[in-house]
């Protein structure tokens, strides 16, 4: 189904042009009441979308002969001249809607899809994407649209993005989309977690370092702003960034050069940054654990993608997608029933997309039915950990204690005990790592008394040893 637009805006055509795709729409544009004719005499077209001070002429008193020509042909016309009188011209030419300019671009789409009529099948996306469609990305909920049409802004530009959104909801997915649509595609993605390094290990794994800088540095070691050159740099997590990195951070960005650890020598970064995060920012910001003024430097693009339970819209070619992709991986080919989608559109996802994927994935694998219905699904879904969703920024840590439990299951009467124990595993091997297996500085850090730390190492059978670094 094609659209012919009619618009001498290009700033505005190319809005338009994205959230009419975003529809599953092809769009065809011109500029001129010429052009128009002529495209409408050559083929054949589902809607027409089309302006009203055109530079030869005006789009809807010349569109008498259009209607006359192609009388099911629906119209849609947008003006600027938020008047009366176009309005009621408008109306008067039978045009399916009219838009005064401002309009909401989602709303246009969806009127314009709308007129093509319900008759027309929208073909199912998840079925026809090729694994690596245009945009790699599933959903057409109006809020997916907003972020396509905002990844469309910054495919031609190396504007700083930020990602944010809670965990699972495609950020990562994202950041590749804009590298692998835009004008850096050519050059390396290179991604940086910024929460798995240790907190000074940091600043040689950005910015590198040179030979013998420090204990350990045997041998020059180039960072990932330099291996970034000419590509995209994607700071992961950057709401774990430890306050003496994001001090350097800024001053790399700022400076748009950085220096090796240990070196003296300038290099320019050529590098296009895309940050990530789960965190609150602003709630971050105000406890003191983020720098203001690098939040403004990375915030120049913001992109939020938003939570699955706010487009279950989505869930239904979201599955098929993951259906398809796990078939794919060699597990057993499956559908799902109308109800059973429904039903999935009834859970909450605290885990988003990629908690949806590895239901997904888990459902292909234990059915035992081809086609899934809701009896059938329902208690694989109790078996899922469906963790209260926090409403109010979730930091990932609510979800992963509900993950924990459901998956742990403590006996009635030692969950506080279990559950402390099971958190104090992963936070001493973090501080250790930290601190290279120095028991001294760890307990510092931590703020308990460093024979309470051998103590609970004991006890939790954890090795100071193991994160000793060597060489
Ligand atoms: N719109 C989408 N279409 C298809 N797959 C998606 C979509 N959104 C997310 N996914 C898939 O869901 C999984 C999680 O996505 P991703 O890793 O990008 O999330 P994230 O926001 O970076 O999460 P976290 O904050 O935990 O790092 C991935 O396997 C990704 O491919
Ligand atoms: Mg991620």
């Amino acid at each position: 189904m094609s659209v012919l637009l009619v618009e001498d805006d290009a700033s505005i055509a190319i809005v338009i042009t994205a959230a009419l795709e975003a529809e599953g729409l092809a769009v065809t544009r011109c500029e001129t009441v010429a052009e128009r004719d002529r495209l409408l005499a050559e083929r054949r077209f589902s809607a027409l979308v089309t302006d009203v001070v055109l530079p030869d002429g005006d789009g809807i008193e010349t569109l008498g002969a259009v209607r006359h020509l192609h009388p099911a042909l629906p119209v849609v016309i947008l003006s600027a001249q938020n008047t009366l009188d176009t309005a009621v011209r408008a109306s008067d030419t039978g045009a399916f809607e009219y838009f005064p300019k401002p309009f909401d671009i989602d709303e246009l789409a969806r009127t314009v899809r709308q007129a093509i009529g319900a008759g027309e099948a929208i073909p199912d996306r998840a079925e026809e994407a090729p694994a690596d469609a245009a945009l790699p990305l599933v959903g057409r909920s109006p809020a997916m649209q907003t972020v396509y049409r905002m990844i469309t802004r910054v495919l031609r530009n190396d504007l700083t993005v930020l990602i944010l959104g809670e965990s699972g909801t495609g950020k990562e997915l994202v950041a590749e989309a804009i590298h692998r649509l835009g004008n850096r595609a050519a050059g390396p993605f290179v991604a940086v977690n910024t929460a798995a390094i240790p907190a000074e290990l940091i600043e040689s794994e950005l910015f590198g370092h040179e030979k013998g800088a420090f204990t350990g540095a045997v041998a020059r070691h180039i960072g990932k702003f330099e291996q970034a050159a000419g590509g995209t740099l994607f700071l992961d997590e950057i709401g774990d960034m430890p306050m003496q990195a994001q001090t350097r951070l800024l001053r790399a960005l700022q400076s748009g050069s950085i220096r090796r650890v240990g070196g003296r020598e300038e290099v320019r970064c050529d590098a296009r940054i895309i940050a990530a995060t789960n965190q609150a920012l602003a709630a971050m910001i105000a406890a003191g654990r983020f720098r203001e003024d690098l939040y403004y430097r990375l915030n120049v693009v913001p992109i939020t993608l938003p939570p699955l339970r706010e487009r279950p819209g989505d869930i239904a070619a979201l599955a098929g997608h993951f259906l398809k992709l796990a078939a794919g991986e060699g597990l057993p080919r499956r559908r799902l029933a109308a109800d059973a989608i429904a039903l999935l559109g009834r859970q909450s996802w605290p885990g988003n997309v990629r908690e949806l994927k590895n239901f997904i994935y888990r459902m292909a694998l234990l059915s035992r039915e081809d086609v899934v219905d809701a009896a059938a699904l329902a208690p694989m879904l109790d078996q899922a950990p469906q963790a209260q969703a926090g409403a109010d920024g979730d930091s990932g840590l609510e979800t992963a204690v509900g993950r924990w439990l459901a998956e742990a299951r403590p006996a009635a009467g030692t969950v506080y005990d279990t559950a402390l124990a099971a958190f104090e595993r992963p936070l001493f091997a973090q501080v250790l790592r930290a601190t290279g297996g120095n028991q001294l500085r760890a307990a510092q850090q931590l703020g308990i008394n460093r024979n309470t730390l051998r103590k609970r190492l004991g006890e939790l059978a954890i090795d100071p040893e193991e994160f000793t670094r060597r060489g």
